[in-house]
């Protein structure tokens, strides 16, 4: 088990450079299999998350080269055989292989996909999709079968635009027989950076970014190069860290456009940023004011960063409110955070923040991704030591989080116990 040390109270200053978006990436690696020739991919991120999917293909018999950033994989040799559950339960997106083996073989087989427990997360839409385009999907145990004797275009409305549904839905139809369109769709920039992979590789689609995405299907997807965009969330967390302790920190290689509901409301509640083409320099300042949050799809304030941004707001004087729209089950931090000095009530889906708290160090746990960052935003503020358990879940989605933070002077370590 690997726990996280850190040392808190201290000045940080210097540049944190933004690594390939994680949400992104998570769904290129699938959608590379669609490929009939060869993708490569840079700027992928070195997280455990690209790890567990590296497994999968290679299970899948997926000729995989890595170097540093980039990943070039050759599906040419591929077997289309089941996705077992040692390989689907280690994250959420080992569920796109469902839409890109459908697309590709007309037949997926998988386990239940695993990942953070921030909601019911049902995948009710991605396979009510899949049978749109014609496909019959059967559930046995834990066990998804996907199969069709042939793919067609479909008109599909998406009760709510969610991002993994819209992606998974896309990658199934980009070989279908005929036109796809996708109303009330997800806008997030991952997934345009998808529709560009595989409109690189050959594919027909439109409207990507917007609320209704069109696609007309291909027979041949071709060889193709690609790069990730930079990863907003992560962008965000540091940002975040750049308005509590950040003296100053410039956070590179972004693309500022993505963040923008953020740096309104950092620039609400006066955090001192500066905006430049491809970067943000944040320094922390004495007086916050409060404000009020609430999630939204993009481009919206996101989710992933309501749980950073709460720690924040302990920082701002006066009463806020972050209001969680998407994920039930998004509060977990909060304990943590009130073990840590902040002064927290939840109430439904509404945590109510007093500050301005002196935060002080303690134990406390990672319970998901951005709740462990959220623990890392607080514990760099917190005076003291702070020590972080389940870090395991950080490190899903943090490319070289401690380097990145000791590089502008942050105290902070992995141990292994
Ligand atoms: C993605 C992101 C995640 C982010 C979320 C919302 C990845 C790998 N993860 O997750 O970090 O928090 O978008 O921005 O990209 N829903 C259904 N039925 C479905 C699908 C979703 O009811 O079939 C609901 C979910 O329970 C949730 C909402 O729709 O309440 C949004 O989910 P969705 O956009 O699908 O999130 P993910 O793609 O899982």
């Amino acid at each position: 088990m690997k726990l996280m040390e850190i040392e808190g109270g201290i000045e940080l200053s210097g540049t944190i450079r933004i690594s390939g978006a994680k949400n992104a990436t998570v769904a290129l690696i699938p959608a590379a299999i669609l490929t009939d020739e060869e993708a490569t991919i840079c700027n992928i991120p070195e997280i455990t998350d690209t790890e567990a999917l590296c497994d999968i293909l290679k299970a899948l018999n997926v000729d995989v080269k890595r170097a540093s950033e980039s990943i070039v994989i050759n599906p040419q040799n591929m077997q289309n055989i089941e996705i077992g559950e040692q390989f689907s339960k280690k994250l959420r997106a080992s569920y796109y292989f469902m839409g890109a083996l459908l697309g590709k073989y007309k037949k997926a087989v998988m386990y239940f996909p695993g990942g953070c427990s921030i909601g019911a997360r049902p995948i009710d839409l991605h396979l009510k999709g899949f049978e749109a385009l014609g496909a019959k999907v059967t559930n046995e145990k834990n066990k998804y079968i996907v199969e069709a004797e042939e793919l067609h275009g479909a008109n599909i409305y998406l009760d709510i635009a969610s991002v993994g549904a819209t992606i998974n839905i896309m990658l199934a139809a980009v070989r279908a027989k005929g036109k796809t369109v996708i109303d009330n769709a997800a806008k997030e920039p991952e997934i345009v950076n998808v529709a560009t992979f595989l409109n690189n590789m050959g594919a027909k689609i439109t409207g990507a970014g917007t609320s209704t995405i069109k696609i007309e299907g291909v027979d041949y997807l071709g060889k193709c190069f690609h790069e990730v965009i930079p990863d907003r969330i992560e962008a965000g967390t540091y940002i975040i860290i750049g308005a509590l302790c950040g003296n100053p920190i410039k956070v590179d290689n972004i693309i500022p456009e993505h963040v923008d509901s953020l740096i309104s409301k950092l620039e609400e509640i006066g955090v001192d940023i500066q905006v430049g083409a491809d970067y943000v320099i944040v320094t922390r300042g004495e007086k916050y004011k409060s404000t009020n949050v609430k999630t939204a799809v993009y481009p919206g304030f996101p989710t992933d960063l309501q749980q950073p941004f709460t720690v924040l707001l302990t920082q701002s004087n006066g009463k806020s409110k972050v209001t969680e729209t998407i994920w039930e089950n998004r509060f977990m931090h909060i304990p943590y955070l009130n073990d840590l000095g902040a002064d927290i009530v939840v109430k439904n889906q509404t945590a109510t923040i007093v500050g301005k708290s002196e935060l002080k160090g303690t134990n406390v746990v990672a319970t998901d991704l951005r709740a462990g960052a959220a623990m890392v935003a607080a514990g760099l503020k917190a005076e003291g030591k702070t020590t972080i358990t389940n870090v395991e879940h950080i490190l899903r989605g943090y490319e070289q989080i401690i380097e990145k933070l000791t590089s502008v002077g942050a105290k902070i370590e992995i141990k292994e116990i």
